[in-house]
């Protein structure tokens, strides 16, 4: 059977950083409030010249010189974003012209931080169904141009930032033992949408809008909703959480992260996280995350490998990958 092998990852992030010590002068915050309740210490914010698509480019870029291929042997890109440069047309199409890339097609999916689970999904089908051989996955924000930056409960918790696959088409007998994408689970339920919310849209107000989230209630439903989703991906594979090499959750808040590893039973030194460097970069989290850990050779072929994602919507999802 076909399955989606992960050829290459790359990453990039804004020159700039900004340390939770900046926000004092700004908000009624601190270093510690920042770093106790959310693991977060540092983020990255784009300049005026740094947009989704010139970080999804750069990411997409470097991806593609990891896989050592080039923009001619990719049929399709898919871009997870929330913050895309324009209304339309869609990021994606600005990001394969900017690669030189005139042939196959390329669309962006919404879905705020479950974005990547749900496009490396999306990937995969294409892949499987025989439409696309390699697809560019990409997830790029940059959330720091629809935050209210006077609002200390929300401007302090994101960050700007893009990560890519390449998913190639590869031949594989049908069992976990195979590289590529073995499972999927993904979920939504827009009963949660006020929870977590842009208060703007070309549809209801004609603007851009402004991040509005009611924090202690996203985090109220966040831990069973993961570990919902992922025991889900477990039963469909087979498998339990000791089978796993590494767990690479949507970096949001540390102690998310942590309460699901713990009732998941997943082992600490098996947890990749990165929410101290990056904040919360929505759908560009989870492969930032990724190629951190493929840089410094955690994940290595033939690893085990589970993503995790939950955000506004509410959305959530996970998928299971053998690299
Ligand atoms: N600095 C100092 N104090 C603050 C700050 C800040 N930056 N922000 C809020 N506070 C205050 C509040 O005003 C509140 O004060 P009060 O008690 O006088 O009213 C107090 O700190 C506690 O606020 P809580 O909201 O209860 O704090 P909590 O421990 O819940 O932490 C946080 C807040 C970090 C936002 C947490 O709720 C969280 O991580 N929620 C989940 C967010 C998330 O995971 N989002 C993921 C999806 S993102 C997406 O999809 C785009």
């Amino acid at each position: 059977m076909i399955r989606s092998v992960v050829r290459g990852t790359g990453a990039a992030l804004p020159r700039r950083i900004m340390k939770n010590a900046d926000f004092e002068g700004m908000v009624e915050t601190s270093d510690e409030w920042i770093a106790q309740r959310t693991g977060i210490r540092q983020r990255h914010i784009a300049a005026d010249d740094e947009t989704t698509a010139s970080l999804g480019e750069a990411a997409a870029r470097a991806a593609l010189a990891n896989a050592g291929l080039t923009p001619d042997d990719i049929d399709l890109i898919v871009l997870a974003t929330s913050t895309p440069n324009n209304t339309f047309p869609a990021t994606a199409v600005e990001i394969q012209n900017r690669l030189g890339m005139h042939h196959g097609f390329a669309f962006d999916m919404q879905a705020v931080c479950s974005g990547f689970v749900y496009a490396v999904t999306t990937a995969d089908l294409y892949i499987r169904g025989g439409l696309a051989k390699r697809v560019l996955v990409i997830g790029s924000e940059t959330f720091s141009r629809i935050l209210d930056w006077s609002d200390r409960s929300t401007c302090v918790l994101f960050g700007d930032g893009a990560g890519a696959l390449v998913l190639e088409a590869g031949e594989g007998t049908g069992t976990i033992a195979d590289r590529g994408v073995l499972a999927a689970s993904l979920r939504s339920d827009g009963a949660h949408k006020d929870k977590l919310f842009v208060d703007g849209g070309p549809s209801t107000t004609g603007t851009v809008g402004h991040l509005r989230m009611e924090g202690r209630e996203v985090f109220k439903h966040a831990v069973g909703m993961i570990t919902d989703v992922i025991e889900a991906t477990f039963s469909q594979a087979g498998i339990t959480a000791d089978d796993l090499d590494w767990f690479v959750p949507h970096q949001a808040n540390k102690r998310i992260i942590d309460a699901s590893a713990k009732k998941l039973g997943i082992a600490e030194q098996k947890v990749v996280v990165t929410v101290d460097l990056h904040g919360n970069t929505s759908a560009a989290s989870v492969p930032l995350a990724l190629s951190v850990a493929v840089a410094d050779g955690r994940i290595k072929k033939g690893d085990l490998v589970l993503l995790e994602a939950m955000g506004g919507g509410f959305t959530w999802g996970a998928v299971l990958v053998r690299w």
